[in-house]
């Protein structure tokens, strides 16, 4: 073979996958298929929650047509997972860069460093169970997620209002809404 050949065939490789993995989306069997639109209606008991849902849901491409509610919940449950990264990068760097904090500040905010890590691995979690199709213990990772948010948010609640207790609170909800949309798998 020569060398054109060589550093051609792994890209052709490349381009095949990326082709026969375009129309190739989630199923699970047995979930239910449906809209965005109707996904969001059946999770979402308020006009903020139906909102956040369709922020939530907007990644996904043709939203008028069905598609298996897998695909909703790993779409809200990387958007949770994507939120509390950038919640933990913005803890770390108040504790490392911000002088003016105080010592109670530096606590809170370490405490929900250490509560993020909680938040990640059962988002982690999440996210491998519906990758896997394998739906056992799904609600209880998505409440160890939200309950781990919540024990942050009880944490920096105390303290004077600040932008990172508004990233925390945005968490709070995105993980809520992924745990509405994992239950129309009926976990
Ligand atoms: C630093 O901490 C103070 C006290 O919480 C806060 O008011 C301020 O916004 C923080 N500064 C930055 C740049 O985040």
């Amino acid at each position: 073979m020569n060398t054109i050949a060589l550093i051609l065939r792994p890209l052709l490789v490349v381009v095949f996958l990326i082709v026969a993995g375009a129309g190739d989306e989630k199923t699970c069997p047995g979930s239910p298929s449906m809209t965005v639109e109707s996904a969001c209606r059946k999770v979402s008991g308020t006009q903020a929650m139906y909102d956040l849902c369709k922020d939530a849901l907007a990644g996904v491409p043709n939203p008028m047509s069905d598609h298996d509610a897998t695909v909703y919940a790993l779409a809200a449950a990387n958007g949770a997972m994507a939120s509390a990264d950038a919640t933990v990068v913005a803890a770390n760097e108040q504790i490392t860069y911000n002088r003016s904090l105080s010592g109670e500040e530096k606590e809170a905010y370490k405490g929900c460093v250490e509560a993020y890590a909680t938040v990640e691995h059962a988002m982690g979690s999440v996210l491998n169970k519906l990758g896997a199709c394998s739906f056992g213990g799904l609600a209880d990772d998505y409440m160890n997620g939200l309950l781990a948010v919540e024990s942050c948010r009880d944490r920096v609640i105390k303290l004077p209002a600040s932008p990172f207790y508004a990233m925390v609170l945005v968490d709070r909800n995105k993980v809520g809404l992924a745990l509405f949309v994992g239950k129309l798998l009926a976990i």
